[in-house]
């Protein structure tokens, strides 16, 4: 099967650009407890950088301490208006945003402490080539964070998820990925991770960046 990712990620543009207006009415509450989790498990320090890939309306932005440098990036320039509202408005000197694809991004190798993909695996079109993408601005030795709902442990839940799977990723709300198998893929091993959000119904995993090049 051929797969169209320039279509795809027009797609997730469109798709995003009408969620811009809704997202944190929707989503804010919804997944606080694991962007809370997440901003612990990273156990920020001053002075690292920061990567956010697929930032969104920047809800976790506040979190960041003012002493370490923050980069947000997404495909969606309306998301991004979001959080660039979030930045005036908590006055975040410390955050820059870009529009940029995650799965080819213009940072340098090793560019970053700490890389974070919120809820983003599942949505990018191409997510072999994007988790590939955060190893390779990650330092070596640097940690990599993947917070995601990545289906139930039911297998008939499972089964439904699988079938509706097309569904949920034309809205843009993710697909049915085998994160383990993809992490295994890029040379990724988990250090540790926690079910976080209602009913533990998403994965919060943390990565060293060990291995380089995927
Ligand atoms: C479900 S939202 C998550 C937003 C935020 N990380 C959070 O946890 O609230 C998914 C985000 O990924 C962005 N996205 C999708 N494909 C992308 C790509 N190829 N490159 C960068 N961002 C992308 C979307 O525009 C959207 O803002």
């Amino acid at each position: 099967m051929v797969i169209n990712l320039d279509y795809m990620s027009e797609h997730i543009k469109k798709v995003y650009s009408f969620y811009s207006w809704i997202y944190d009415a929707f989503f804010g509450k919804i997944f606080e407890h694991g962007r809370y989790s997440a901003f612990r498990m990273m156990n920020v320090k001053p002075g690292e950088t920061i990567l956010e890939v697929g930032v969104g309306t920047g809800l976790s932005l506040p979190l960041y301490p003012k002493d370490t440098r923050v980069v947000g990036i997404d495909i969606s320039r309306e998301m991004l208006d979001k959080a660039e509202m979030k930045k005036h408005y908590y006055h975040l000197s410390n955050v820059n945003l870009y529009t940029m694809d995650a799965s080819s991004m213009s940072f340098e190798y090793g560019a970053f402490d700490k890389v974070i993909a919120s809820h983003v695996i599942t949505v990018v079109p191409d997510p072999l080539r994007t988790l590939k993408e955060i190893k390779r601005v990650c330092k070596r030795d640097g940690e990599i964070f993947i917070l995601n709902y990545t289906g139930c442990n039911n297998k008939f839940i499972s089964r439904c998820e699988e079938f509706i799977s097309p569904f949920r990723d034309k809205v843009g709300l993710g697909k049915h990925i085998d994160l383990d198998e993809l992490l295994r893929e890029v040379h990724l091993s988990i250090l540790s991770e926690q079910r976080v959000n209602l009913w533990g119904m998403c994965r919060l995993i943390k990565c060293k960046n060990t291995l380089i090049p995927a």
